[in-house]
C-alpha cells in the first residue's frame, strides 16, 4: 500500500519525505489556508521536495470550469493529480480530463456507488473519507471494502485512496482491505513507527551489550 502525506506544511512534508516511506502528497483548500501563503508558491515548493503524485484540488463547481482548472494545474508539474469533487459536474470533468490523460483524484466520497460512477468516468484515484463517516456513526472502512469489491468485480483500474484517516488503526484496516493508497497527516505517519516493545527491546540489547568485554 502506498502512503501519502495529507498536508500543505512544507517543513512537515520535507521531514516525512526524508524518512523514505512516503510515496506522494494530497492536499486540500483547508491545508493550504493554514499556511497563510499563496497556493502556487506552496505547491511549487512541495514539487521540489517530493517525487511522486501530488493531488491539487479544483475550486470551481461547473464542468467547464473544473476542466479548465485541471488543465492549468496539470501544466504546473508532471506529478500533478487533479482533485475533483464527486458531483455530477465533477464526474463530467473527470471523464474529460481522463480523455486528455490528466490524472484525477475524485474526492469527498462517502459511498461505494459514488465510487462506481467515478471509476466509470476513468478516475485515477477515488478518495473515501473514512474518518468523517466514523464521526457520524458509520463504519468508514466498510465503504473502502465495498469499493474494493466493486472494482475487483469489474476490473476497474481506479485506485482506492483511503483518506480522512484519524489514527494508525485506520491505516492497518486500509492495508488489510487492500486499499491501494492511504493518505494521512504527519502525526499519524509518525505514529506508524511506534511500538513500546521496540523501545524496551532496544534498551535491553544496549544494556546487555554494555556488559560485553570490548577489545
Ligand atoms: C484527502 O485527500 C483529504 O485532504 C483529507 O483526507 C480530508 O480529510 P479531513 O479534512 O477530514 O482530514
Amino acid at each position: 500500500m502506498k502512503l501519502f502525506i495529507d498536508s500543505a506544511d512544507v517543513e512537515k512534508i520535507r521531514e516525512a519525505w526524508s524518512w523514505g516511506i512516503v510515496d506522494g502528497v494530497t492536499t486540500n483548500p483547508s491545508h493550504v489556508a493554514k499556511t497563510g501563503r499563496k497556493h502556487l508558491d506552496v505547491y511549487r515548493e512541495i514539487f521540489g521536495i517530493v517525487d511522486g503524485p501530488f493531488s491539487l484540488e479544483t475550486l470551481t463547481l461547473t464542468t467547464d470550469e473544473m476542466v479548465a482548472e485541471g488543465r492549468t494545474l496539470a501544466k504546473v508539474h508532471p506529478n500533478v493529480v487533479v482533485k475533483v469533487p464527486i458531483t455530477r459536474e465533477g464526474l463530467k470533468a473527470v471523464k474529460q480530463l481522463s480523455s486528455e490523460n490528466i490524472r484525477t483524484n475524485v474526492t469527498v466520497t462517502f459511498s461505494p456507488l459514488q465510487a462506481l460512477l467515478a471509476a466509470k468516468c476513468g478516475a485515477t484515484y477515488i478518495s473515501p473519507f473514512v474518518g468523517r463517516l466514523d464521526a457520524i456513526g458509520h463504519i468508514g472502512m466498510d465503504v473502502v471494502r465495498q469499493i474494493k469489491t466493486i472494482y475487483r468485480n469489474y476490473q476497474f483500474g481506479t485506485q482506492v485512496l483511503t483518506a480522512a484517516v484519524r489514527h494508525p488503526a485506520h491505516v492497518l484496516e486500509a492495508a488489510l482491505a487492500g486499499s491501494d493508497v492511504c493518505t494521512m497527516g504527519f502525526d499519524v505517519l509518525e505514529q506508524l513507527y511506534q511500538h513500546p516493545l521496540t523501545d524496551i527491546g532496544i534498551e535491553i540489547f544496549l544494556k546487555d551489550w554494555a556488559k560485553v568485554p570490548k577489545p
